[in-house]
C-alpha cells in the first residue's frame, strides 16, 4: 500500500514539474517592447458617447484642480460621503477645485425604487461624468479614457487633474499645497509610484493579465490609481496617445504605456508618507500630513474627516 502511494507520489510531481516546465516559458517576454501596444493609425480612439457630461462646468472658473472619481453607479454612498467630506469644499485659498465623479452604464438592472437614480442625482448635484459602455471591473480603463477625453474636450484649462477611487481619502488641503510647491511642467505626473510590477497569471482574477493582452514580464514605470496627478496639458497629450495604444484592463498600468511612449518620467515624492496604497490605521499625525490613502470605506472617510476637522492641535 505504502509503496503505491509512493509511486503515485512520484508520478504526480513529474507531471507538476513538466507542466511548470513548458507552461511559462513558451510566452513571458522580459523587456517591454511597446511597439506590441501601439498603432500609427489612431485605431483605438473610443467612440462612446457621454450620457451626462456637465460640459459647462469648466467655463465659469480657471480650476486649479479637477479630480475625478472612478464611481460604481450602485454606489450613492460612496459619492455622498466625498461630498459631503473632502469633496465638499471648492475653493482652497482661492485656488478653485471641480470634483466630479465617472461612472458607466449600470450592468444590471436593481430594481430599487427607493434609491436615487444616477440622472436625478446628476440634475441634482451636476458632478456626474457617464458614457454609454457598461460599467465593470474589466471596463475601467474605458473610465479613464472617458476622463482623460472629458478633460480635453472640456476643461483644458484646468491646471492639475487628479484620477482617484471613491474608496480614498484625501486631504484636499495638503494636495493643494503640494500642488503650489512643485515645480510645475508640461510633463508633471505623480501619485503612489510602482516601479518594475509584475504581471500576474496566477488564479486571482483581478489582478490576472493573459500572456496575450499583456506578454511582458514587468509593467512600466506608472502610478497606482488609486491616485494620480498630472499637469492639465498632459492630459491632453495622454489623451492624444491613448488612441494609437491597445487598451489592457488595468487603467493605471495603461496610462503608464501612454507615459513611456511620450517619453515622460513619473516625479516620484520625496516624502514617503503623503500616498498609501493600502489601508492604515487612524493616527491624527499621519492623517494631519498625508494627501491620499486607499482602501476606506463611506464610514471610515465621515469619521476620519470629522475627528481632521476637530482637531485644533
Ligand atoms: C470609431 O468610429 C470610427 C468611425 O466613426 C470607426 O472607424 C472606428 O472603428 C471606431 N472606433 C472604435 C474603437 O469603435
Ligand atoms: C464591458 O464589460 C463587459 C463585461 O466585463 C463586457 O461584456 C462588455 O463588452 C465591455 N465593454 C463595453 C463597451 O461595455
Ligand atoms: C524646483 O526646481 C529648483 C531648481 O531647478 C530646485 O532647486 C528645487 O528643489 C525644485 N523644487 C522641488 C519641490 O522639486
Ligand atoms: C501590480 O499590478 C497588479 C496588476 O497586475 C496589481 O493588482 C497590483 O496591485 C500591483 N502591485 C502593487 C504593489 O500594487
Amino acid at each position: 500500500y505504502l509503496k503505491w502511494s509512493f509511486l503515485v507520489l512520484c508520478m504526480l510531481s513529474v507531471i507538476v514539474m513538466t507542466w511548470y516546465m513548458i507552461l511559462p516559458s513558451h510566452t513571458v517576454i522580459e523587456h517591454i517592447n511597446l511597439m506590441y501596444f501601439y498603432e500609427y493609425e489612431p485605431i483605438y480612439k473610443q467612440n462612446f458617447s457621454f450620457t451626462l457630461r456637465e460640459h459647462l462646468k469648466c467655463k465659469d472658473m480657471n480650476p486649479f484642480l479637477v479630480i475625478l472619481i472612478s464611481s460604481q453607479p450602485m454606489d450613492l454612498e460612496g459619492r455622498q460621503a466625498i461630498r459631503v467630506t473632502w469633496g465638499s469644499k471648492k475653493s482652497w485659498g482661492g485656488h478653485q477645485v471641480l470634483i466630479l465623479f465617472l461612472l458607466g452604464q449600470e450592468a444590471k438592472r436593481e430594481e430599487n425604487l427607493v434609491a436615487l437614480s444616477v440622472e436625478d442625482e446628476s440634475i441634482l448635484y451636476g458632478d456626474i461624468i457617464r458614457q454609454d459602455f457598461m460599467d465593470t471591473y474589466n471596463n475601467l480603463t474605458l473610465k479613464t479614457i472617458m476622463a482623460f477625453k472629458w478633460v480635453s474636450e472640456f476643461c483644458s484649462n484646468t491646471k492639475y487633474i487628479m484620477k482617484t477611487d471613491s474608496d480614498v481619502f484625501i486631504n484636499t488641503g495638503n494636495l493643494i499645497t503640494f500642488l503650489q510647491n512643485v515645480n510645475s511642467s508640461d510633463n508633471f505626473f505623480t501619485g503612489y509610484p510602482l516601479i518594475d510590477n509584475f504581471s500576474y497569471r496566477g488564479f486571482y482574477r483581478k489582478a490576472y493579465i493573459s500572456y496575450e493582452d499583456y506578454p511582458f514580464k514587468v509593467y512600466p514605470p506608472y502610478c497606482s490609481g488609486m491616485g494620480y496627478i498630472l499637469d492639465g496639458k498632459l492630459a491632453f497629450r495622454i489623451y492624444e496617445m491613448m488612441s494609437h495604444i491597445k487598451p489592457i484592463k488595468f487603467e493605471d498600468v495603461y496610462v503608464g504605456l501612454c507615459l513611456t511612449m511620450l517619453n515622460v518620467n513619473i516625479h516620484i515624492p520625496e516624502d514617503t508618507q503623503l500616498f498609501f496604497l493600502y489601508k492604515i490605521n487612524f493616527d491624527i499625525c499621519k492623517y494631519r500630513h498625508l494627501i491620499a490613502v486607499h482602501g476606506l470605506s463611506s464610514r471610515e472617510i465621515i469619521r476620519f474627516w470629522q475627528v481632521l476637522l476637530a482637531d485644533t492641535s
